[in-house]
């Protein structure tokens, strides 16, 4: 049987900025992070699911993030029993950042490789993609990555306010069909904006059945 578990977030708050993966809070309970190219509405994202604006720093200016920042989710998933339960959320750094050295793309590549690879306590990386564009091959190359590396994944096409939805339904549709040449399956995905909800309570749903299946 099959129930279907409803996350509402009570409470959502900052807790440390970490440069490398063993600075990292100890890995006590589970947690999803956030991952995508720069400027793709990352921060964005863990905002609107935490209904706090100001929770994770957004900014106009790709690369604003740049530690591995950890969240505190408190949330019940049955609102019946209200049992407070807590998840960390994670904000990464964004790749494909134009303006960084290449000694400072490989720190950051070896330092998300780290994380995603050794966080014990990590049960979905959650790779934002944007919905305005094409498939893109620097996403296709990171999430093939992901296979490689066998970390559980899915998709979040994001800013979709900002399209019709035809268009989002094409940029969607190529970017699956970019993956048929590497995955057997196609992943998991959800549509988001941050400015209109759209996709919350999918994502948020979603997060509380990895962990409570
Ligand atoms: P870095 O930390 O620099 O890698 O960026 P990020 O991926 O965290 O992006 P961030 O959330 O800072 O958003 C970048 C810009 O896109 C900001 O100006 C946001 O307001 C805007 N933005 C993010 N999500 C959405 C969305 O769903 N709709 C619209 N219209 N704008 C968005
Ligand atoms: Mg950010």
């Amino acid at each position: 049987m099959t129930t279907f578990a409803s996350m509402q977030i009570l409470e959502a708050n900052y807790l440390t900025s970490s440069p490398t993966f063993d600075k990292c809070p100890e890995p006590d309970r589970a947690e999803v992070a956030f991952i995508g190219r720069s400027n793709v509405g990352k921060s964005s994202l863990i905002n609107m699911l935490c209904n706090n604006s100001k929770l994770a720093k957004t900014s106009v200016n790709p690369g604003k993030t740049q530690l591995i920042n950890h969240f505190e989710i408190k949330y019940s998933i049955d609102q019946r029993s209200k049992k407070r339960r807590q998840e960390y959320f994670v904000d990464l750094p964004g790749y494909g950042f134009a303006k960084v050295s290449q000694r400072d793309r490989r720190r950051w590549e070896q330092m998300i490789e780290n994380y995603i690879r050794k966080r014990e306590n990590l049960v979905n990386l959650f790779v934002l993609v944007d919905s305005r564009h094409s498939p893109q091959k620097i996403d296709l190359d990171f999430i093939n990555k992901l296979g490689l590396w066998q970390t559980p994944f899915s998709i979040v096409f994001t800013k979709a306010d900002k399209n019709k939805p035809r268009a989002t339904e094409k940029n969607v549709n190529l970017f699956l069909e970019g993956l048929q040449k590497t995955w057997e399956k196609p992943p998991v995905f959800f549509v988001s904006s941050a400015l209109t909800q759209e996709g919350k309570q999918d994502i948020l749903n979603y997060v509380a059945q990895l962990v409570y299946p």
